[in-house]
This record gives C-alpha cells, structure tokens and sequence, in this order.
C-alpha cells in the first residue's frame, strides 16, 4: 500500500492538490533555498515552530486506524507512506516506509546525525521566548504564514553533537532526491506484493508515481481510492472515490476486521461529496462505491520532489 496527503486530511492536515489543497495559496520552500541562505532558514524554522505544533497534536484517522488494521490482519504486506506526519505508526502500524521523512526528526547537514524534533523544539523556544503567536491555518509542510517582520528575529540554533552544523527537518524537500536505499526499499516491497493499493495520493510527484508504474508493468493490479483525479489513473485496474475514513472503515468490516471505534467523526457523508471524473469508464463496482477504470489521463504535473 502507498499513501499519500489525502489519507491525513481527516485528521485535519491539509493535502497538496486535492479540493482544497495547499498548493493554490502557499509555495513550499525547496531545498536549495534551505540550504542556499540563512535567512531561508530562518523563515522556514520560524514558520515551523508554530506549525509543527499542530501537527504533533494531530490524531489518526478512520483511515489510519483500518490501515493498521487490515496490516495486522495480513491484507497488506507492507505500507509506504509519502506522508511526513507519522499517523501510520500513532495508529499502529509497524514498519512504515517513511518515503519522504518524518518531521519529528531533524538531521544535521555536516555531521548527518538525527535527532529528535520535540528536543529542538525545547531549544527553539528557550531561544526565542519572546516568539509567540499561534497557527490558525497550517501547511502541510507543517508551517504557518508569516510575515516577514516577525521572522526577523527569530534565533536559529546549531547542531549539538557537531557543534555548528546546520539543522534541517529529516524530510524530503522539493528540489531533494530520496534516498536510493529507501527508494530500493520501495521496489521490493512492491515486487514481494500481489497487487498495489494507493490511498489519498494524486502521484503528480514521480517520487510515488514510479511504483505505481512499476506495479503495472509487472502485470500487478493497481487500485486507486482517491478523490479526483491521479497521474496514475492510465496503470488503474480499479478507481474508487470514496472518503478514505469511511472507505476503508468498511472494507476492513467486510473482511471481517472491525475498525475500532475512536468517537473522532471522519468525513462520512455516504456518498461522495465529489463527481467521479467523466473520463472515467465505470467497470466494476465495488461493495462500498463507484469503481472505475481510467481511460488514461496525465493531466497534473508537479515538481520534481515533494516537500514535508
Ligand atoms: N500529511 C502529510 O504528511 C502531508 C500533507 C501534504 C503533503 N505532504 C507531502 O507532499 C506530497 C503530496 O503528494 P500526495 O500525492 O501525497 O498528495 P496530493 O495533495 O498531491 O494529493 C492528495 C489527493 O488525495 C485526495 N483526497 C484528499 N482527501 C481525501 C479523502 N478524505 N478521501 C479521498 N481522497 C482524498 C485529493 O483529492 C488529492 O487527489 C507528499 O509526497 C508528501 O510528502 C505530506
Ligand atoms: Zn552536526
């Protein structure tokens, strides 16, 4: 299985491109201009310390919980995730493929050490006790808008075991590669499995794109739950659009593997909130909705690489 922004949009993280997505009023900072200058960092770890806040807070999803739960139950072999917000594991589920990073983790670009976000976030804030505000609209990079004035003086700090290096979260940013093992990692988790399911992702990024084709290539059935559409629509055996909670809640039942209830309220509407894209031929359907298979569509593009 491979998961993408939309599987946390019920937990109230925003997507990227899906109807309200983050890319029509907000540009992620790439990497070169993290690494480029002092004052992107700056701004980049300013707007991160409000945000990321909401996004430690941020809880599991229906769709998360029936994940772990169809994992446990043997129906997925193995779960990547392109998401750096770490649900999969607070629903638990073991072993994830953390495709693009997490942001709970920090890596020092000169000495390559890891270390934990919750500790940085300590010494960000004895830095800067003076930094307050709060985040009423996040980005899924897990950041905030600021304004410049109020970024000025934010006060960085450096690396505790080189003593200098500079910090970055330990996500993939636009502009940045995947590491190689980890993307080998992916290949084999694909190969070792009958069929790919893809929740929440509009694969305009070839970083997930790419295991999707490979899927198809290999004569593997690829099935898409996701609203509108996805550059992978043309590799498609089965396309359903459904809400992701209430998707998988049912099809975890189905298979006899109740979802624990959490009292949090996913977005059940029963039906889709959504049109199923007309290009679409309906072929089969499914128990809990629409499925169809595309005719084929490589409408989005993205960038290169995929930021937090
Ligand atoms: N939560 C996160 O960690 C997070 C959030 C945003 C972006 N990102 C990063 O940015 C990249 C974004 O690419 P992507 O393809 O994952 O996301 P995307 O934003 O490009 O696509 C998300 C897709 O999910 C669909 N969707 C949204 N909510 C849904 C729901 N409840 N039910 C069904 N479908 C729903 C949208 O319509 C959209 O097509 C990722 O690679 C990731 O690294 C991470
Ligand atoms: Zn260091």
């Amino acid at each position: 299985m491979l998961s993408g922004a939309g599987l946390s949009t019920e937990s109230g993280i925003p997507d990227y491109r899906g109807a309200t997505g983050s890319l029509r009023r907000h540009t992620p900072m790439t990497y070169q201009e993290f690494v480029g200058s002092v004052e992107g960092r700056r701004r980049y770890w300013a707007r991160s310390h409000l945000g990321w806040r909401t996004i430690a807070r941020a809880a599991p999803n229906d769709g998360h919980r029936a994940v772990a739960v169809l994992r446990a139950a043997g129906h997925l072999s193995g779960v990547i995730t392109q998401n750096v917000d770490g649900l999969h594991q607070a629903a638990g589920t073991p072993d994830v493929v953390e495709l693009h990073g997490s942001l709970d983790r920090v890596i020092c670009l000169d000495c390559g050490r890891t270390g934990d976000r919750e500790e940085l976030d300590h010494r960000l804030r004895a830095a800067n006790p003076a930094f307050g505000g709060t985040a009423d609209r996040i980005n899924p990079d897990g950041d905030v808008e600021l304004a410049d004035e109020d970024v000025r003086d934010f006060q960085l700090v450096d690396c505790r075991d080189c003593g200098s290096g500079i910090l970055k979260p330990d996500v993939v940013f636009f502009g940045e590669s995947v590491p190689r093992p980890r993307v080998q990692r992916c290949y084999q988790l694909v190969d070792e499995a009958d069929a790919l399911l893809v929740l929440g992702s509009s694969l305009a990024v070839m970083s997930g794109l790419r295991f999707v084709r490979h899927a198809a290539k290999a004569g593997k059935p690829v099935l898409l739950v996701n609203r509108g559409q996805t550059r992978g629509d043309s590799c498609a055996t089965v396309r359903v659009a459904l809400p992701l909670g209430e998707a998988l809640t049912d099809l975890a039942a189905r298979l006899g593997h109740p979802v624990p209830d959490h009292g949090q309220r996913s977005d059940r509407t029963g039906s889709p909130p959504w049109p199923v894209s007309s290009h679409c031929r309906p072929r089969r359907a499914t128990p809990s909705g629409t499925a169809s298979t595309a005719a084929g569509t490589d409408a989005s593009t993205g960038p290169s690489a995929p930021s937090p």
